[in-house]
C-alpha cells in the first residue's frame, strides 16, 4: 500500500525545503517517490534546479517530480461535469446557461482538481510514496475540506440516489456495515460524488495519509500552527509529526542572536509541550538558502536520520463513534479550543460543528434518524455528543 505525506504550514516556513528533503532521502533509500506541488506558485523547479513538468518526470533514480497545473487538470475533467450538470438543469435561455457556467467555476474549484490528480496518481500504484508540497496554511485547509464541502453541495442540489447517499455518511459506517453501491449503475453526478467521497476516504485514511506540520519557533507562527492543527483534527486528518525549522545553531556566538535564541527556546518548549506525543524534528537555520541537491542533503543528513520517518508516526482517534447503554456517543477531537468559540447543532441529518470561521457538517447514517442529541459536552479536548432513541 502506497503512502501519502502532506507538508503544510504558514507561508515561507520551509514546507517546500522539508518536503523536497524527504523526497531526496526516500529516493536514496530506494523508495520510488513522487513529489507533487499543488501550490500555484510552484517552487520545485527552483529547489531541484531542474525544469519540473506538468507530468511526472524522473529527475534521479526513484525521484519523480510533478507540478500540478490545476487549470490543465480542470480543463481535462470539468467538461464532463459541466455537461452533466447542464443536462440536468433546464435553462430558459442561453444567458442562464452561461451564467451558470460562470458560477460552476467557483473559487477553490481548480484546487480540487489537484487533489483528484493526486488520487488518480495514487491509484495507479506506481509510487511507494507521494509527497505533497502544499500552498500556505489557509489555502491548504480550504483545499482539504473542499471535497467534503462540495459533496454537501452536490447532495443538496442534485438528485442523488439514496443508496449512494448512504455511502457518504462517514460516521459509524463500519459500525452499520453499509454496502457499497455498484458504480456501474451510477449516473455522472453520482460518479463525481462518489469520487469525492473516495478522495476524502483516501486523505483521511490514517494508514495511508499523514499530514506533517512545518513551523518556526516564533510566536505568530506557533499560534498559526496550533490553529492549523485544531482545524485539521476537526476535519479528521491525521497529523503525525512536526518540523521546527530555522533553529539557530548553538555554536552561533553573536550577541545579535542572544534575544532570538531565548525566543526560540521559549517557543520550542511550547511546541514540545503541545506536540510531545508525536515526533518533532529540528531543522537548523543554515547560513545560505536551501537549494539544489547539496542544500537538501544537508537537511537530510542533519535532521532526518529517523529510519521510520516515512512510516505513520502517530494515529490520533479524531472521531470516535460508539454504542453505549443509553444509545450512541460521537466524540470529535478539537484540541486548543476555547469553548466559547465552539458551537454545535443539528440540521436535517447532519451534525454541524462550528469552530471560529470553520464549519464542519458531519452527516449521520439514516439509522440515526431514530435518535436525537440528548447532551453534548466538552471533555479533555473532545466534543462528546450523546444520542438517545426517540420515544413516540
Ligand atoms: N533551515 C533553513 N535555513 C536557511 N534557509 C532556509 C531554511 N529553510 C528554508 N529556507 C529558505 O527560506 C525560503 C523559504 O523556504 P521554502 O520555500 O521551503 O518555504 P515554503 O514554506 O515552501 O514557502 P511558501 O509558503 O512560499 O511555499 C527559501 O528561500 C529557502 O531556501
Ligand atoms: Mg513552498
Amino acid at each position: 500500500m502506497g503512502r501519502i505525506i502532506v507538508f503544510t504550514g504558514k507561508g515561507g516556513v520551509g514546507k517546500t525545503s522539508t518536503a523536497a528533503a524527504h523526497a531526496l532521502k526516500a529516493s536514496r533509500e530506494g523508495i520510488n517517490t513522487l513529489i507533487v506541488s499543488t501550490d500555484m506558485a510552484h517552487n520545485l523547479s527552483d529547489i531541484f534546479e531542474t525544469d519540473v513538468k506538468k507530468e511526472p518526470t524522473e529527475i534521479r533514480p526513484n525521484l519523480w517530480t510533478l507540478e500540478i497545473d490545476p487549470n490543465h487538470e480542470m480543463e481535462n475533467s470539468l467538461g464532463v461535469i459541466k455537461n452533466t450538470i447542464s443536462n440536468m438543469m433546464k435553462f430558459n435561455n442561453e444567458n442562464d446557461a452561461e451564467t451558470f457556467e460562470d458560477i460552476m467555476v467557483f473559487p477553490g474549484m481548480e484546487e480540487l482538481f489537484s487533489l483528484l490528480k493526486i488520487k488518480e496518481l495514487y491509484e495507479k500504484n506506481i509510487y511507494d510514496l507521494i509527497i505533497v508540497d502544499c500552498a500556505p496554511t489557509g489555502e491548504t485547509l480550504a483545499l482539504l475540506k473542499f471535497p467534503e464541502l462540495l459533496s454537501w453541495y452536490v447532495e443538496k442540489f442534485f438528485p442523488i440516489e439514496r443508496v449512494v447517499l448512504k455511502v457518504l455518511r462517514p460516521i459509524g459506517k463500519a459500525f452499520f456495515k453499509i454496502e457499497l453501491p455498484d458504480k456501474k449503475t451510477m449516473n455522472d453526478i453520482e460518479k463525481l460524488y462518489y469520487k469525492l467521497f473516495e478522495l476524502q476516504e483516501l486523505l483521511k485514511n490514517n494508514e495511508i495519509c499523514s499530514i506533517r506540520l512545518v513551523t518556526i519557533p516564533e510566536k505568530m507562527i506557533v499560534e498559526e500552527t496550533k490553529r492549523n492543527y485544531m482545524y485539521l483534527n476537526l476535519y479528521n486528518f491525521n497529523v503525525d509529526a512536526v518540523y521546527i525549522n530555522r533553529v539557530i545553531p548553538d555554536n552561533i556566538e553573536n550577541s545579535f542572536f542572544d534575544g532570538w535564541k531565548e525566543i526560540q527556546m521559549k517557543y520550542t518548549n511550547e511546541l514540545r509541550a503541545i506536540f510531545g506525543s508525536m515526533p518533532i524534528y529540528n531543522i537548523k537555520w543554515y547560513e545560505v538558502d536551501v537549494v539544489g541537491m547539496g542544500g537538501l542533503e544537508r537537511i537530510v543528513d542533519d535532521s532526518l536520520d529517523d529510519k521510520d520517518i516515512f512510516k505513520v508516526l502517530k494515529k490520533t482517534a479524531n472521531e470516535r463513534f460508539q454504542k453505549i447503554d443509553s444509545g450512541y456517543k460521537l466524540e470529535v477531537y478539537v484540541p486548543f479550543t476555547d469553548k466559547s468559540n465552539l458551537d454545535m447543532y443539528e440540521s436535517n441529518s447532519d451534525i454541524i460543528i462550528k469552530l471560529g470561521n470553520f464549519k464542519r457538517s458531519i452527516p449521520m447514517p439514516d439509522v440515526m434518524k431514530k435518535y436525537f442529541i440528548s447532551t453534548a459536552k466538552f471533555v479533555d479536548n473532545y466534543l462528546c455528543i450523546y444520542f438517545e432513541e426517540k420515544v413516540n
